[in-house]
């Protein structure tokens, strides 16, 4: 949504280290996933006894292999480790994890970052933070097998009280203890710059993040200051190292990753917010991923995006029409081309299942696209006008949804719920 539409938050750098591994057995346990909240919030309260905020595991380009976590200090914490081990094993490898000081928003925090690599799929890891003499407990690394994944899908979660999203989150971890990451697909926070809503934001994922790696989606409020004024990401950017994409002017921008049969795009809609600042975002774009999603071997293709592909009538607003936006023009032709199986978008804060489009146009093929709903507590009951082209459409007035991409070999399971769980669409892809 648009600044001037919505009202109303700020923050945060990164690198290397050193492996040591250590001597010892390897064992193997049960699946390692999500547990109840009493163990999440006994886990925030550990964190905070060794003087770590925000502790999150981030996708990775192959998460077969490698796994990147961080988090946030007050303090320097220049001894900080992670390690990791199969599940009871005494077998434990150890990474000095790079810190870096960030100053946002008239704050300054310390950004840890520690990239795990070398893992083995076949294995079921679990990892813990060292910062001295005291250690967090052991949390599950989930790694990719291969096989079959569950994901969980999240819209905008911009808010100005982020109580209605951490119970949304927590209700979703709750009914899907089976997931293996999750996905936020932008505007996470209503101001980039506010670093209270970005810990607000972390903090209402305890006991999820630090288990599930995030695929997060850049969108546009993370590049609003607190006056309201387009910025750069830098909090965005500094919170989340994703995956490199090639590009030395728009790294961490837009990326691409791996899971199971899946090869994910996530892309970048805010070439109108970083124009001024940093041009050539869309065009630079557009030739990676034409590159990026005709090498990768993969069965299933799926698109990641914050602004939606159609604009939408606006009840009260008869000047605006429904039809193809920006994004749309830009990459709807690309999808088409690429064999996009499935597009996910948000920023409207309306859930709506347009089904199968192609060239512009309803159609029996041509990629599935999903506009996610909302996550947060920013909605906008009755104005948007139905689209000729929704096929499903969330009960109004609108409260929060949450969606899980379910991928086996042949099929794409897309099922949309509220925080109660009710389930309000339930759509299969299969090849
Ligand atoms: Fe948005």
């Amino acid at each position: 949504m648009s600044q001037s539409m919505l009202s109303r938050r700020r923050f945060l750098k990164i690198t290397g280290g050193t492996i040591l591994t250590l001597a010892g057995g390897w064992a193997l346990n049960s699946l390692p996933q999500l547990h109840e909240t009493a163990k999440r919030t006994d886990d925030k309260t550990e964190e905070a006894a060794l003087g770590i905020r925000c502790l999150r595991q981030i996708i990775t380009a192959d998460s077969r292999s490698s796994r990147t976590i961080m988090w946030q200090s007050q303090t320097a914490q220049n001894d900080a480790e992670v390690i990791w081990r199969p599940r009871g094993s005494q077998h434990q490898s150890v990474l000095s994890a790079a810190g870096e000081s960030f100053t946002d928003d008239a704050i300054r925090v310390y950004l840890h970052t520690a990239a795990i690599d070398g893992l083995d799929p076949n294995q079921f890891y679990e990892y813990c933070i060292r910062c001295g003499q005291a250690e967090t407990k052991w949390l599950p690394l989930p790694v990719d097998d291969g096989g079959a994944f569950k994901m969980l899908i999240f819209p905008d979660s911009q808010s100005n009280d982020y109580s209605d999203w951490e119970n949304l989150a927590q209700n979703a971890a709750r009914q899907n203890p089976d997931a293996s990451l999750f996905t936020n697909l932008g505007d996470l926070v209503d101001n980039g710059e506010d670093h209270t809503q970005w810990n607000a934001w972390f903090e209402a994922l305890h006991g999820i993040i630090s288990r599930l790696p995030l695929a997060p989606v850049m969108g546009n409020h993370e590049t609003y200051n607190r006056q309201w004024k387009v910025r750069l990401p830098q909090a965005y950017r500094s919170e989340f190292v994703v995956p490199d994409n090639g590009s030395p002017i728009f790294s961490r921008y837009y990326y691409a990753f791996d899971y199971g049969d899946v090869h994910f795009c996530v892309l970048n809609t805010q070439w109108d917010e970083t124009e001024a600042f940093q041009p050539g975002l869309l065009a630079t774009q557009q030739q990676w991923f034409a590159k990026d999603m005709s090498q990768s071997k993969k069965k299933w293709k799926i698109v990641l995006l914050h602004k939606d592909v159609l604009t939408y009538g606006m009840r009260g607003h008869p000047e605006r029409l429904p039809g193809i936006s920006d994004a749309g023009r830009a990459f709807m032709p690309l999808f088409d081309t690429l064999g996009i199986d499935l597009v996910l978008s948000a920023h409207l804060h309306t859930y709506r299942n347009r089904g199968h489009i192609y060239n512009f146009q309803r159609s029996l093929h041509g990629p599935l696209y999903i506009l996610a709903g909302v996550a947060g507590n920013v909605r906008y009951p009755g104005l948007w006008l139905r689209h000729e082209l929704d096929q499903v459409v969330a009960p109004q007035p609108e409260t929060d949804n949450y969606l899980t991409l379910t991928a086996a070999v042949n099929e794409l399971r897309l099922r949309c719920f509220l925080p109660d769980g009710t389930q309000i669409d339930d759509i299969r892809l299969q090849k």
